[in-house]
């Protein structure tokens, strides 16, 4: 009782604590606009970029010197794109040391997945559903990127997609909006850590907002015209637990909504997330999207776009460079009140106020740190941890994994194979070329079986860390009688093939799922002279494979793994870690099912009724070839006893079910929740999960899971925006993935 009133005590004073640390720092704020001008105003919501354009045009000759001189009279309130202590501090001293109010630049750049020590691509990591490690991802490159002077990473892209054709699915979580609002907060914990003010911790953004993944028929930047029932249960669920889980910032998006350009856009900006969601932080826009509202056919011209880009609540302007044009003439001409202004200074200011830059605008810059921390061990043994993790078995026939250790000889054949490129993904600006650990060298830390090693057909060479297009190779088969030599030899052949790093990522949509290249002939040849195939998948979005999944009896689903990539997939192959992933994204079966997703609506013809008149397509199942949530283990898993109690007075829920693991290795399992609102005011999807646990489980041991459904699980966003929780029957269905499943049901009253 008494440790009770004090852990309560200790709670109210934290509390007291932080309001307090809170008026201070507002009163501060306050004290400093008070000072500034209205130019001085203008130039914290302009942000340049620095070395390099990531992903726009590069800016023209001479432009540069101007830049410098807006550093210097505080005309910028941000960087992008400059990283290593050193050369952040000589940015941030230009700004300091120069201008009159000395006002600290925050400094952001694409911190996505790792920083020097990459770990895999987000959706490789959402397969883990593994929460701890996805956030122990994040704390890595966070301390990495604060090391190397940086104090805010456009991450984590919350963006829900059921689209693999849209190249940017790499990025997030996949397609589920219960496990991407699990992930969001997981990424921003670990980015953001307890204090932001720390000097290993970051700003992280919620990007992008909103409906950026909604790209029709997966074209980048493409029109998103969606319904307010899926806008507000699907889309803008992980951007508001993000907000929940206290991001310092959003990043708005290059689409248009429904008719709006996100950029410009009211609705969402001004009313759902700084209005119904109170939120604090800032709004950086899109590389260049204030300008692009003129293509939109929105804006008439930069002067316009500024306008309707901070009325809309757009507060920082990423490479449009208009702000900076034409602010000071759209406040004096009453177009935009100042106070908007004020608004979005204020707004940025706590952010810096928050990262501790007015207390030490150099606290990131410190070289020695930069020097021991990068690449460092501990963050070698994390990205090996979340590595593994995130690989999904798909199909094991016959028991051929795991491999056995000894005495076997192997062929491993594919482009990727021994490709140290591809494996680090996209979005990974600051990683050094060619740094993965490849499949090859995995493989070789077992050198009890011979390995022979062939591409079969070569990769395309000369990537540069950002290449624009690339192919795999489309017409050499020179070597592909080789890797049928070998393949024959072999007693078993591990064909490592998919998608080159950068085919997918921002502007790589594919309109064919299939293996890019000569990869598909390869796989057939090889099958011809030997059946005994593992086939190692590489990409960077779902693949539709029916011939493979019809031939190959081994599939390992190794996405891009980061710089521990081979000694994952080894270590996998050989059985020393049991795989454990599951799918954050529905593979189909041939790009024309697409989009196609595991929460999908019923229709008032769901089954065959007659032959012809019913939701289907004549050429092809409706079903995926992997659903969401699939993935097997070395082990067998069984679940039985599935409870359910009847709802208390407060509407809770709780679900039990027995997990048992009947194989005869150690082994984990995602267990995964899904119910159905029978009936609703709005109609409500065939499942929807809203519960998973992973566990361990030795061989032969059971365990029972609690799962507690609350109001919070059970209702739904109508079409006003609102939360409601109807009456009603409910399904609940357990299971190891999204299809099979035991199921039971409960009215709520
Ligand atoms: C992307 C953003 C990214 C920005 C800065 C844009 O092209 O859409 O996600 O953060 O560039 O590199």
């Amino acid at each position: 009782m008494k440790k009770g009133i004090f852990t309560l005590l200790a709670a109210l004073l934290l509390v007291n604590i932080s309001m307090a640390q809170n008026d201070a720092t507002e009163a501060q704020i306050d004290a400093l606009l008070a000072k500034m001008t209205l130019e001085e105003k203008i130039g914290q919501m302009n942000q340049y970029s620095g070395f390099f354009d990531a992903t726009g045009p590069a800016p023209a000759e001479g432009y540069t010197k101007e830049r410098y001189e807006h550093i210097k009279t505080g005309m910028v309130g941000s960087m992008l794109n400059v990283r290593g202590a050193k050369e952040v501090r000589a940015m941030q001293e230009l700004a300091v040391e120069n201008s009159r109010l000395g006002i600290p630049m925050i400094f952001g750049f694409d911190v996505i997945h790792g920083f020097k020590t990459t770990t895999p691509i987000p959706l490789a990591e959402a397969a883990s559903w593994d929460l701890e490690a996805i956030e122990q991802s994040a704390r890595v490159a966070a301390i990495e990127a604060s090391a190397a002077g940086l104090n805010w990473t456009f991450a984590p892209m919350v963006d829900i997609s059921r689209d693999a054709r849209w190249g940017r699915v790499m990025e997030g979580a996949g397609e589920d909006p219960y496990l991407g609002c699990m992930i969001a907060k997981a990424r921003v914990n670990g980015f953001q850590g307890q204090d932001l003010s720390a000097n290993n911790t970051i700003a992280a953004c919620a990007k992008h907002f909103a409906a950026y993944g909604f790209a029709e028929s997966g074209k980048d930047y493409n029109t998103a015209d969606i319904g307010l029932s899926t806008l507000y249960n699907v889309v803008l669920p992980p951007f508001k637990a993000a907000a929940e889980a206290g991001v310092a910032t959003f990043m708005n998006s290059f689409n248009e909504l429904n008719g709006i350009p996100a950029t410009g856009n009211v609705f969402l900006q001004r009313d759902i997330l700084k209005g119904e969601w109170a939120y604090k932080g800032f709004v950086v826009s899109d590389w260049g999207s204030i300008t692009e509202m003129i293509d939109h056919s929105y804006a008439e011209n930069g002067l316009h776009a500024s306008e309707l880009a901070v009325n809309a609540g757009s507060d920082m302007d990423m490479e449009s460079h208009l702000y900076v044009k034409h602010l000071k003439k759209l406040v004096e001409s009453g177009k935009i009140a100042e106070a908007k202004i004020d608004d979005a200074v204020r707004r940025i200011l706590r952010a810096k106020f928050q990262l501790g830059l007015f207390d030490d605008p150099y606290k990131y810059c410190d070289e020695t740190r930069e020097e021991t921390l990068i690449y460092h061990e501990d963050h070698m043994a994390s990205a090996l941890d979340i590595a593994k993790k995130s690989i999904v078995l798909l199909k094991n026939e016959g028991g051929l994994l795991p491999l056995p250790k000894e005495g076997k000889k192997i062929a491993l054949i594919g482009p990727l194979a021994e490709d140290k490129n591809s494996p680090l993904g996209n979005w990974r600006l600051a990683s050094d070329d060619h740094t993965a650990i490849s499949v090859v060298e995995g493989m070789q830390a077992y050198p009890s079986n011979e390995l022979t090693v062939s591409q079969g057909v070569a990769l395309i060479e000369g990537e540069t860390s950002f290449p624009s297009h690339v192919k795999l190779n489309e017409d050499d088969r020179s070597g592909m009688s080789k890797a049928v030599k070998i393949a024959k030899k072999a007693d078993v052949v591990i064909m490592v093939l998919g998608e080159h790093g950068f085919q997918s990522g921002e502007g790589r949509s594919r309109s064919n799922l299939g293996l890019p290249g000569l990869q598909q002939e390869l796989l057939e040849a090889v099958y011809k002279v030997n059946k005994n195939i593992v086939l190692v998948l590489m990409n960077g979005r779902p693949l539709a494979l029916p011939w493979a999944d019809d031939h190959i009896p081994a599939i390992v689903e190794a996405w891009q793994l980061g710089t521990q990539s081979g000694h994952a997939i080894a270590q996998v192959l050989y059985g020393d870690y049991n795989p454990s992933g599951k799918l954050p994204m529905t593979f189909p079966r041939d790009v024309g099912q697409v989009p196609i997703y595991y929460n999908y609506k019923n229709t008032g013809r769901p089954g065959p009724k007659n032959e012809v008149f019913w939701s289907h397509y004549t050429d092809q199942p409706n079903t995926p070839l992997y659903p969401f949530g699939y993935g097997l283990s070395y082990t067998s898993f069984e679940y039985t006893d599935l409870n359910i109690s009847d709802p208390t007075a407060d509407r809770t829920v709780e679900v039990n079910i027995t997990l048992k693991n009947t194989g005869n290795v150690e082994g984990e399992e995602v267990a995964q929740l899904y119910i159905r609102d029978r009936v609703a005011s709005v109609t409500r999807p065939v499942k929807e999960l809203k519960g998973f646990k992973k566990v361990e489980l030795k061989a032969g041991e059971s365990k029972t899971l609690t799962f507690t459904l609350t109001e919070k699980e059970l209702g739904f966003y109508n079409n006003e925006g609102k939360y409601v929780v109807e009456t009603g029957d409910f399904e609940v269905m357990v299971g190891g993935n999204s299809v099979e499943t035991l199921n039971g049901e409960f009215r709520l009253e």
